[in-house]
């Protein structure tokens, strides 16, 4: 479960350039919610799931993860229950290793979960399982450099991936900005899929309502750094995409 409360964020207080980026922000996700979370350029929103991450810090108020308080506690140290997917499929994956060494490194980064239990002899058959399920036939090109894939293929395996240890909320920022509809799609049905399979604690930006309204449990939009609408999964059900259109006219 991720609590947020009365989180504040101003960048640059007290110069000409102030900007309240967030103004006294109170969610509850509940675990195992798949919120979706869609706003204007500018409205907050990176800069919340940044707060959540603790790669910014809140000027007021506290981030609660599963009901331990840890705004002070630093981003790396959160990292262990936190995985994160960029815009860009590029930042997830180190290029100039191959596939199989980026899972080895995902692995070790933290303990793992009861999928891939430590490098052993079967670590390499048990990546090509988890591949295989993708459907994009990478399962026999593991030892392929991860740099020559496709931005749709190797988001798909940074998914993955960041299932794989023991982070048990995800957090997603634009995962499809730079991909093209059929990938877009295919990372969105794998994220709803491991989000259901281990029970994560999901948060997902787009600034595409088609998907915001198919896919996520819950619905949120925020406006000039505040919370405008917060639609539980009945609500939500009942939202037509016209209605979600009407919000940004
Ligand atoms: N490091 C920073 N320093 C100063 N201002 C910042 C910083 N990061 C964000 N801001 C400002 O805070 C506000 C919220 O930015 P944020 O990136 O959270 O918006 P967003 O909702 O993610 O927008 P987008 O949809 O364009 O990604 C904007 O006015 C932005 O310019
Ligand atoms: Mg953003």
């Amino acid at each position: 479960m991720i609590e947020l409360e009365n989180i504040s964020k101003v960048f640059n207080r007290g110069e000409a350039n102030e900007v309240a980026a967030l103004r006294n922000i109170n969610l509850r996700i509940e675990k195992g919610e798949f919120a979706v979370i869609v706003g204007a350029n500018g409205s907050g929103k990176t800069t919340l799931l940044n707060i959540l991450a603790g790669a910014e810090k809140a000027s007021d108020g506290h981030v609660i993860l599963g009901g331990k308080d840890v705004t002070g506690l630093a981003e790396y140290k959160r990292s262990k229950w936190i995985a994160r997917v960029f815009q860009n499929p590029y930042t997830g994956t180190a290029s100039d290793l191959s596939i199989l060494d980026n899972f080895r490194l995902a692995a070790l980064r933290t303990q793992p979960k009861k999928l891939v239990i430590g490098i052993d002899a079967g670590f390499k058959q048990r990546v090509r399982d988890m591949i295989a399920k993708l459907g994009m036939g990478l399962e026999n090109k593991i030892d392929l450099l991860m740099g020559s894939l496709s931005g749709g293929q190797r988001q798909a395996l940074t998914l993955l991936m960041s299932v794989m240890d023991t982070a048990n909320i995800l957090l997603l920022d634009e995962p499809t900005a730079a991909l093209d509809p059929k990938s877009s799609a295919l990372i969105l049905n794998l994220a709803d899929r491991l989000i259901k399979e281990f029970h994560l604690t999901a948060l997902c930006i787009t600034h595409n309502l088609k998907y915001a309204h198919q896919y996520g449990s819950r619905l949120i939009q925020f406006q000039e750094g505040g919370v405008l609408r917060d639609y539980h999964a009945n609500q939500k059900g009942a939202l037509s995409l016209q209605d979600m259109f009407g919000w940004f006219e």
